[in-house]
């Protein structure tokens, strides 16, 4: 982990806890949480939310292009790692089979999957329009915002939608492309 970039997520981190302090409404709190990641993380294209409904992925908040609104589970980065319940680097989308192309100028990505008390609530996703952006230090720095944020709603479970966390096939933990670790 580089010292700086390690830095940049303890700064991060701690804008977001204040940002979180004293507001239970999950919206305004993920908008934020975007518009943090977006504005004090570097060469970013997109940075936002999609939250579970059903069986389904809804856009939610978010900072960057206008985006796919429902992600179906399973499809894209987004919706396979909401099935896996696992975050996925992509240093390079373009060799991620099923990659949904919202900004053809994304090249990697990295989805975090929210998750409490057994329960998927929706993913965190960062594009970039740069190959291999994203590293084991974006991983872990952002899989802590995303820590923040769902244990600070674990306490106002009110407003989520929600579905059991489901583990995945032995023929989705094989897709290609992809490098990952539990999230
Ligand atoms: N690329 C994502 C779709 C969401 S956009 O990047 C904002 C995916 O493959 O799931």
């Amino acid at each position: 982990m580089t010292a700086s970039k390690s830095d940049l997520y303890r700064d991060l981190a701690k804008g977001l806890a204040a940002l979180l302090a004293d507001e239970r409404d999950p919206i305004a709190n993920a908008a934020n949480m975007a518009a943090l990641i977006y504005h004090g993380l570097p060469d970013l294209n997109w940075a936002g939310f999609y939250f579970c409904r059903d069986a389904e992925l809804v856009l939610g908040p978010f900072q960057g292009r206008p985006a796919c609104v429902r992600i179906p589970l399973g499809n894209g980065v987004c919706g396979t790692a909401a099935l896996r319940g696992a975050t996925i680097l992509v240093p390079d989308v373009h060799n991620f089979p099923g990659h949904i192309a919202c900004d053809p100028a994304s090249r990697s990505e990295l989805v975090v999957p929210l998750i409490a008390g057994g329960h998927l609530l929706g993913v965190l996703d960062l594009d970039s329009p740069t190959l291999a952006r994203f590293d084991e230090t974006d991983r872990e720095g952002c899989q802590r915002l995303v820590a923040l944020f769902v244990d600070h709603h674990h306490r106002f479970p009110d407003a989520w939608g929600k579905r059991p966390l489901t583990r995945p096939s032995p023929r989705e933990r094989g897709e290609g492309g992809t490098r990952e670790a539990g999230g």
